[in-house]
């Protein structure tokens, strides 16, 4: 029976005849001899209208209730969505308890949402990111593939730190410690010497003991690595990936960051070209705007919230000191003390989204830079190896797509766009 039952969106686009509809009580009403339920799916919301002598049940619902009902489609511009479904019969009642999220609870504790967050996903918020979310993937996905990039899989287990040690989960791998990967991107610089252009979109892991707005300790990481090419080259690609993604959410998802209040014109700039901002003249617009910063300070989050104020469309950040970035990052040939190394910073105050740049492709010079960072070249003898036969030069970079899903949603917290969030205090739902 619950076959015949169409989308809301569809039976708000007839708007006459008879329809069977199937989703949940979003909200009730009753009246004398009336009850009116708004009935919420996938698609969209619609409002029942049930007689009371007839439909005893429609009393008994609660919020979230599930239910099947069948009846005539009546306009009316009062309702939401300007149709109504005039109950006949009900064919499907599950009224389920009182449902527990209420203003009031999530006015009290900031937490609650979160502990409730395997129920929270129904609300149309989190419904409208989900959607947002599933386009930002898809779009990720066809930009890179229409570029001619293959897509590649990676393994989350590993035994050599990508980004430091600082940040590695320890596994205990039957008795023997390995960690979680922190970036797929030194498995995608073996890859490239086989397809030459890859990306990788998977998990990646980081034990960031503080929660801020824009840490997680799992998140998803779109990255691509190609071969012959440098740090501008991976640069383009990184704002042609994010225009492409933007694009496709503002015709797809108008809706959607319609109902979460997301104002489009910051997306709508956000074309390329980036601008091109290097490190050393990033100095100095933060000292011109009195933030206390000198030549070899690292960029964190409050400067970079106040460098993408200064700007109308994200930005490409480039050429940061030597000690500022992971051992991999090749050095500038012309002036050896700065790397070839960049970050995407998202506008309105937003900040990092990508990282990258140009990788050592020389062994000896690699082998150099890990002895300087001190660490250990046996621990990472596979991707000293990768130098050793026909070693071209390459770039490539990791995009942090809650990050990316949080600016173009106006989020402002992380955990408001990603399903089930992980963070030092959080493993669950
Ligand atoms: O800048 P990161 O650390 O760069 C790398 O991991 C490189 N190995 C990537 C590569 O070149 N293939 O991380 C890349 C991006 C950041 O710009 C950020 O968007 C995201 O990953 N990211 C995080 N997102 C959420 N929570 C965290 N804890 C994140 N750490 C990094
Ligand atoms: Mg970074």
């Amino acid at each position: 029976a619950f076959k015949r039952a169409i989308p809301i969106a569809e039976a708000l686009r007839r708007g006459e005849g008879y329809a069977t509809v199937r989703g949940w009580v979003y909200r009730k009403r009753s009246l004398k001899e009336k009850v009116f339920v708004v009935l919420r799916d996938a698609t969209g919301v619609i409002q029942l209208v049930f007689q009371r002598d007839k439909f005893k049940i429609a009393e008994d619902l609660n919020i979230e209730s599930a239910l099947v009902a069948t009846g005539r489609l009546v306009r009316e511009p009062r309702a939401p969505g300007g149709v109504e479904l005039h109950v006949e019969k009900v064919e499907w009642a599950y009224a389920g308890e009182p449902y527990p999220i209420n203003e009031d609870a999530a006015a009290a504790d900031s937490e609650y949402l979160l502990d409730v967050r395997h129920l929270w996903l129904r609300s149309r918020k989190m419904q409208a990111v989900l959607k947002i979310r599933h386009t930002v993937f898809e779009a990720i996905h066809q930009y890179f593939r229409r570029s001619g990039f293959y897509e590649v899989q990676t393994p989350m287990f590993i035994t050599a730190a990508v980004e430091g040690g600082a940040t590695l989960f320890k596994v205990d791998y039957f008795g023997q410690p390995v960690y979680l990967t922190q970036s797929s991107q030194f498995y995608l610089e073996a890859l490239i010497y086989s397809l030459e252009k890859v990306y990788v979109i998977a998990p990646s892991f980081r034990a960031e003991p503080s929660r801020t707005r824009r840490h997680l300790t799992e998140f998803w990481h779109a990255e691509m690595e190609m071969a012959w090419a440098g740090m501008e080259d991976a640069a383009k690609v990184g704002e042609e990936v994010i225009s492409y993604v933007v694009e496709k959410v503002l015709q797809e998802r108008a809706e959607e960051l319609s109902l979460l209040g997301r104002k489009t014109e910051p997306l709508e700039r956000a074309k390329p070209p980036f601008y091109r901002v290097s490190y050393d003249e990033a100095v100095e617009i933060l000292r011109k705007k009195g933030v206390s910063i000198s030549w070899g300070d690292d960029i964190g989050a409050d400067e970079e919230r106040a460098l993408t104020l200064e700007f109308d469309k994200p930005l490409v950040l480039y050429g940061f000191p030597e000690k500022l970035k992971a051992f991999y990052h090749r050095n500038n040939p012309d002036r050896p003390e700065v790397t070839l190394s960049f970050d995407v910073l998202l506008p309105e105050g937003y900040g990092e989204v990508i990282g990258g740049g140009e990788r050592i492709y020389d062994p000896v010079e690699l082998v150099e830079k890990i002895k300087r960072f001190g660490l250990n070249p046996e621990d990472y003898q596979w991707y000293i190896d990768l130098r050793r036969y026909g070693s071209v030069p390459h770039a490539g970079f990791g995009l942090g797509v809650d990050r990316l899903v949080m600016w173009i949603t106006g989020a402002d917290h992380i955990r408001d766009v990603v399903p089930f969030p992980r963070d030092v205090r959080r493993t669950r739902p």
